[in-house]
């Protein structure tokens, strides 16, 4: 018989797997490894330290019977210490910021947890901030236990009692480079301590978003002024208890863009589904490799999976509206679904059989200045407000005339797939073009809209 007696004994021993399409593409020799976070029962490396934490607090007699966990969390330590208080019939309420994915706050709630949402411009040490709130929350309830993952040594524990062996045993001890985000600083810390005490030589790897202080903290002992990014889970505004900078050998900065771009490349051309954080261990892992031969061993965290994100970065709606798509990925269908969020998918235009004066009327109350004529689904023509006015200047009578003996030629009619580039191309002839799928038109695309997408 093979069973496990609860969820809890399925953390940890989660596997590498190699990194091929994508090394090759970037010409690199070194070989690199995921160590595949995503697939713990929780899918994040925050599994380990949930149960860790709570093993500590039931020991101390911090957590008694019926208890409450409360936490200051970006979405997966919550989820860590959920599993655990559902196996173990604790209560949680987790505190966080309003970044925070939609999918892991559901999540959250689905494992019995109750949240409270702040707001993350909120400065560290101000009564809003999550970690402040968490705490006053804690303060105030009885019978509970607030981990404070930043300070915690049952944190970089478990990855010093399993994650870091587990590294060292599944690569024979031949591992030399390893590679993470700090958030809490608990994976890089616990992991690092464990593999530069087997093998000093190993380098430990801090990746971290531009706008969080770590690298500069690292390089002259400052603390700079955060700025925002959009990566989950990584980078801090303060220096943490749990990030010991010594045991880091080098931090490398990693673009949003950067980091998005490389986790959709991880999901589509290694098939491994992971969130923006480990885009950027990815990030700072091919920046290492590039240096190195065929003797190298570099592992990276696969931190958690993609499907807390799918309304966020691997959405393309989310990317484009952030300014982050792949300009590749604009297709046509895409600017024109996407780029009138008060009145998707409502094309403006006039029939060839209205009047001037009814099709000027229209212009006016839309605020545009151009108009597509539409008989029957099809593009048939075109009224420039511009070219009109100065018909009529001549000859006022036409305002009652119909679309038809007034309109010009029709914008040019692009399918749905249409990149980015050829709209473009087609905009310096015209100032719109019409989207059509399925021979139906479905949308416009006008200059302004295209600058928009290069605010
Ligand atoms: C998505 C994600 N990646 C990485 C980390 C960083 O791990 P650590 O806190 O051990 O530094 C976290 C921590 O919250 C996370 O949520």
């Amino acid at each position: 018989m093979k069973f496990y007696n609860n969820v809890l004994e399925l953390i940890g021993n989660t596997p590498l797997v190699r990194i091929n399409n994508l090394t090759s593409e970037h010409h690199i020799k070194a070989p690199i490894y995921a160590k595949m976070e995503s697939l713990n029962p929780g899918y994040s490396v925050k599994d380990r330290i949930g149960v860790s934490m709570i093993d500590w607090a039931e020991k101390e007699g911090a957590l008694k019977k019926g208890g409450t966990v409360i936490e200051a969390t970006s979405g997966n330590t919550g989820i860590g210490l959920a599993l655990t208080a559902a196996v173990r019939g604790y209560k949680c309420i987790f505190v966080l910021t309003d970044k925070v994915s939609v999918e892991k706050m559901r999540y959250l709630k689905a494992l019995g947890a109750d949240i409270v949402v702040c707001p993350s411009a909120a400065k560290p040490g101000t009564p809003d901030h999550y970690v402040e709130t968490a705490r006053r929350i804690a303060s105030e309830t009885p019978n509970s236990f607030y981990p404070d993952q930043y300070n915690h040594p049952a944190n970089p524990a478990a990855h010093y009692r399993t994650t870091g062996p587990e590294l060292w045993r599944d690569t024979d001890g031949k591992i030399t480079h390893f590679v993470s985000g700090i958030g809490t600083g608990g994976t890089i810390t616990g992991t690092g301590r464990y593999l530069k005490e087997q093998n000093p030589d190993i380098k430990i790897i801090g990746a971290d978003p531009y706008g969080s202080i770590f690298k500069t903290y690292k390089e002259s002992g400052r603390v700079p002024e955060a700025t925002p990014y959009l990566v989950e889970g990584i980078g801090q505004s303060l220096p943490v208890g749990n990030a010991d900078m010594k045991i880091i050998d080098e931090i490398i900065n990693v673009t949003d863009r950067e980091s998005f771009e490389l986790a959709r490349q991880l999901s589509r051309r290694e098939g491994i589904f992971c969130g923006g954080s480990t885009g950027t261990n990815f990030a700072a892992a091919l920046k290492v490799a590039k240096g190195l031969d065929e003797n190298a061993f570099v592992v990276f965290i696969v931190c958690d999976t993609g499907e807390h994100y799918l309304s966020k970065f691997h959405s393309d709606e989310w990317m484009k509206e952030k300014l982050l798509l792949e300009p590749q990925r604009i297709t046509a269908g895409l600017i024109a679904e996407t780029k009138d969020s008060s009145s998707p998918g409502s094309l403006i235009f006039v029939s060839p059989d209205e009047t001037v004066s009814a099709a000027i009327a229209k212009m006016n109350e839309s605020g545009i200045t151009q108009i597509p004529v539409l008989e029957d689904n099809r593009s048939v023509g075109s009224l420039r407000e511009s070219r009109v006015l100065a018909k009529l200047l001549d000859d006022r009578t036409l305002l009652e005339s119909n679309v038809r003996e007034v309109m010009e030629e029709s914008f040019p009619v692009l399918d749905v797939d249409t990149s980015l580039n050829e709209i473009k191309a087609k905009l310096h002839q015209s100032p719109a073009v019409l989207i059509e799928d399925f021979k139906r038109i479905t949308g416009i695309i006008t200059r302004s809209d295209v600058l928009d997408l290069q605010r």
